[in-house]
């Protein structure tokens, strides 16, 4: 795969939340490919973090200097799912990526999302199979595998994931359809390779980027590592 394919996506997670839309105008300055928006319910995953007015509030700060818009990428940490998926494809989310384990419906959620003319991801906890692929791969956008338990960032990097993301690109490349694989969770300029080289394009990236002084430097550095 050539780098160009690679997107980073920082999650603003670890952003500084008093200062979102600076944040987010610099991440894009420094380099970002897609804005990683994760939203957590205090349900579903033990934390709590933002809804759609605050994606819708971000929007016109997601954009490159010279007008050309940057994807917002929603992960949705919540239980239930169609609701709020339809607030936030409102608010502006280019992508929506849910957890199959928090819908009643998972087909019917995927289905939802593509008939409003979003993106639809699938997401995979790190002791979640890949089974229900089986019958959604056909319809979905993106395959969206975590590497650490979803509820916080600054965590470690599980190595078992790895494997996961190996076989989620075998069952992407027999299809034969344009999905994208990205993977969340403890990504870091020293790991992103591996990352990589197991069949991942899209690396969500929170603590490593929002936690350092110079966010352009860790992004160049993530995509010296993927040259
Ligand atoms: C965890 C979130 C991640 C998180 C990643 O539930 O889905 O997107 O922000 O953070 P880091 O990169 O710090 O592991
Ligand atoms: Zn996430």
């Amino acid at each position: 795969m050539s780098a160009n394919a690679h997107r980073i996506a920082p999650s603003i997670l670890s952003a500084d939340f008093a200062r979102l839309g600076e944040e987010v105008r610099n991440v894009v300055a420094a380099g970002a490919d897609w804005i990683h928006f994760d939203v957590m319910d205090n349900h579903y995953v033990p934390n709590l973090t933002f809804g759609p007015m605050v994606c819708q509030a971000l929007k016109p700060h997601a954009k490159k200097p010279d007008g050309t818009p940057v994807p917002i990428d929603v992960h949705l940490m919540i239980q239930p799912v169609d609701a709020l998926a339809g607030a936030f494809i409102e608010a502006g989310a280019d992508l929506v990526s849910f957890h199959p384990e928090a819908s009643a419906h998972p087909h019917r959620s995927v289905q939802a999302i593509k008939a409003r003319g979003c993106k639809a991801g699938i997401t995979f906890n790190p002791a979640t199979p890949l089974d229900v692929l089986d019958w959604l791969i056909d319809d979905i956008d993106l395959i969206l595998i975590m590497s650490v338990n979803p509820g916080f960032g600054g965590q470690s990097f599980i190595d078992s994931a790895l494997r996961k993301i190996e076989q989620a690109r075998r069952r992407i490349e027999a299809t034969g359809r344009d999905i994208r694989l990205e993977v969340d969770g403890g990504i870091k300029p020293d790991n992103i390779r591996r990352v990589a080289d197991a069949g991942a394009d899209t690396f969500v990236a929170g603590s490593a980027i929002f936690g350092k002084p110079d966010y352009k430097a860790v992004i160049d550095q993530m995509r010296a590592a993927l040259a």
